[in-house]
């Protein structure tokens, strides 16, 4: 298993320019078992969760006809089995994306629970309500979810009692290939959902309200296949403008979104960051000292619960006390841990963390339990004296791309070592 070996101390400098958005190719990808053709996919970033995604449609009888630079070619004439195996399903959470697709499709679908990051419970109700709504069978079966709807799928209502990301996005493309009107009431409005909804029309769907809480599906027979560039990730970006901050360092952040890290944009600089913007670009100054802030992570557009453990790593250096409250899982403090072993202050009651800034980390050997919560640590260990050792990094190799190569070329003390 890999390992990062962190000398800390350095001030990033320079200029990073942001992958293609991992929680927007995913859905895209489960996208194309909705249609039967060549699919081309450019701005992919090469994780670990593409390259799952990849084999599982794969073994769903789609061909990977080339993935070259970043643009990937899949072929999804031949998709014939319904099955999603534990084997792939339990490493990515994602997966579950394939469940509306393939009852769309092929009118049945058999998909492990989910794995993924151990940030919770993470039921699967809601998709389950959903698709059950849209008329589909779906019964739960040592670990599977299995679920048959042979005379095809029937529009409905369907109100989300809790937003969720994957569920809007698992029911929007179930509803596509779906006889009639379906209306998704408290639906998410996440970034990733309204491309989604525009790659889908592009590809001959009927979606209107993207982007609100109400969304609403015409569903038609079949789609052509898709064809897009997916737009780059907000969470590396508010990643990298972290780890500027906490550096003292002065770094350029292209092939970016500014609007979509606006809570960041607007925390950092409650923290006294400087922090300017461009169209594509973003440029983060930290000029050493910064205040404590606090958050509420919320559903979209609120503060993202994927930034939450790397703001708490920057709050560990901060004058004052912070604030932490995570409303969206429950149980996604586990960097909180590490952090206390390489000095940093953490309080925690429930979904509360409480942090007391302190003058400096120490480097210290340290765990990522989970995708962003490596991050946080990554982050911590870059401003802290002395070197850290951060084992099982196979956690961020799921959704960052060469981090370690995007920092070593901002100037930080990084290596990988297996
Ligand atoms: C997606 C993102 C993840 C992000 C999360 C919240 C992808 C691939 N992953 O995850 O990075 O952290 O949104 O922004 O896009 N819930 C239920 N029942 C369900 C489904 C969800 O109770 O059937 C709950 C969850 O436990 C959680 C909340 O709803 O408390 C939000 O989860 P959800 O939005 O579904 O997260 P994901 O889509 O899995």
């Amino acid at each position: 298993m890999d390992k990062f070996i962190v000398e800390g101390g350095q001030r990033l400098k320079g200029k990073v320019a942001i992958s293609g958005a991992k929680n927007a190719v995913l859905p895209v990808l489960a996208a194309t078992l909705l249609t039967a053709g060549r699919n081309e996919i450019q701005g992919v970033p090469r994780v670990r969760d593409v390259f799952t995604m990849i084999r599982l449609l794969s073994y769903l009888g789609a061909k990977l006809e080339s993935f070259e630079g970043d643009t990937l070619v899949i072929d999804t004439t031949g998709v014939n089995k319904s099955e999603a195996p534990y084997e792939l399903v339990s490493t990515m959470r994602a997966s579950c994306l394939v469940l509306g697709p393939l009852l769309a499709r092929l009118g049945q679908a058999k998909v492990s629970l989910p794995g993924g990051c151990a940030i919770g419970a993470r039921p699967m109700d809601l998709h389950i309500k959903g698709l059950e709504a849209l008329g589909a069978k779906l019964d739960l079966n040592q670990g599977y979810i299995q679920g048959t709807a042979q005379k095809g799928l029937n529009g409905n209502r369907i109100y989300f009692d809790t937003v969720s990301v994957t569920g809007t996005a698992n029911l929007m493309m179930a509803a596509t290939l779906t006889e009639g009107e379906t209306i998704l009431e408290n639906a998410a409005r996440e970034p990733e959902v309204v491309f989604l909804a525009d790659v889908l029309n592009l590809a001959g769907a009927k979606i209107v309200g993207q982007g609100t809480d109400v969304i609403i599906v015409q569903g038609t027979g079949a789609l052509r296949p898709i064809e897009c560039r997916i737009f780059p990730d907000r969470i590396e970006a508010g990643t990298f403008m972290i780890a500027a901050a906490i550096t003292g360092g002065d770094v350029e952040i292209t092939n970016c979104v500014p609007l979509h890290v606006e809570p960041l944009i607007y925390k950092l600089r409650e923290a006294g960051i400087q922090v300017e913007t461009g169209e594509r670009s973003l440029r983060v100054l930290g000029n050493g000292g910064f205040r404590s802030i606090d958050i509420k992570t919320q559903p979209h557009p609120g503060f993202p619960t994927d930034l939450q453990a790397q703001t708490m790593a920057l709050m560990t250096l901060a004058k004052g006390q912070s604030i932490i409250v995570e409303n969206v899982f429950e149980n996604r403090f586990m960097h909180a841990a590490e952090l206390k072993r390489m000095g940093a202050e953490i309080f925690l009651d429930g979904h509360t963390a409480i942090v007391t800034g302190v003058e400096q980390l120490s480097g210290a050997p340290l765990m990522a339990t989970d995708l962003r919560a490596s991050a946080s640590l990554v982050l911590a260990a870059l401003a802290a004296k002395g070197e850290s050792v951060i084992s099982r990094v196979y956690h961020i190799d799921r959704g960052y791309e060469g981090i370690e190569e995007k920092l070593v070329r901002l100037g930080a003390n990084i290596r990988r070592v297996s």
